[in-house]
């Protein structure tokens, strides 16, 4: 092996990632360094690096799950939204998937306050009005109504801020609690509350299509005329 032209015998010798590392004469590149893991964000811990008022934060949960990477979150869960979140070191993939032109869908379980009537299904089905403007027409599947509570499914493909929570209230069922199920392809499944995981190479794929779909349209667009 030669790395910069210099013969390298021992095993395990590290180089710099943008060295030229040859191995019987042809050149060999880094396999991808990038890291994506999957965090089952619990609830009560701040969707930032550092937290100014001392709360939990999703760097220090991944940092205890044993990731040494400087991974950033992809868009953001509120405080109290436990769910699924993905990390990356990956800057462009992350201004993709968080571009509201390129909406990812999202899939949340709502418990919901009070029993939810099919004419307040039907508004949200519709798209609620928020303060800033309407809100797309979301998915929602009820799940369950008890006496004083509804636990529903709704898919969104917008990120305004707190807007599960903003929608239901219009609706007048505050959310009383707010797991996200689904990110895109990548779903909660059993992860723990807390717990890591790498996300998998079918994920990584679906995400990558996803970029590079977006890419496309954001490259015919810059051509169309007008
Ligand atoms: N919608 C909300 O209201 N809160 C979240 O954390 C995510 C989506």
């Amino acid at each position: 092996m030669r790395v910069g032209g210099r013969v390298v015998r021992e095993l395990g010798t590290g180089v710099e990632a943008d060295a030229r590392v040859e191995v019987d004469g042809r050149i060999v590149r880094p396999a991808a360094t990038r890291t994506y893991v999957v965090l089952h964000k619990p609830p009560g811990v701040m969707t930032t690096l550092r937290d100014p008022e001392g709360r939990r934060t999703v760097a220090d949960v991944v940092r205890r799950a044993g990731v040494t990477a400087r991974v950033l979150p992809v868009g953001r869960l509120d405080y109290d939204t436990s769910g699924v979140l993905l990390l990356t070191d990956d800057g462009e993939i992350t201004n993709i998937l968080t571009h509201p032109r390129f909406g990812v869908e999202k899939t949340y379980r709502a418990t919901l306050r009070g029993r939810l009537e099919p004419a307040a299904v039907e508004k949200i089905l519709r798209g609620v009005r928020l303060d800033e403007g309407r809100a797309a027409p979301a998915l929602v599947r009820v799940v369950a109504v008890r006496r004083d509570v509804s636990l529903v499914d709704i898919t969104i493909h917008e990120g305004r801020n707190r807007q599960v929570r903003r929608m239901f209230e219009v609706v007048e069922h505050p959310v009383l609690a707010l797991v996200r199920l689904r990110f895109g392809p990548i779903s909660l499944g059993e992860l723990a509350p807390g717990a890591v995981r790498p996300v998998t190479e079918r994920e990584l794929a679906a995400l990558h299509r996803i970029a590079a779909e977006a890419k496309d349209d954001a490259d015919s667009r810059s051509e169309s005329p007008g």
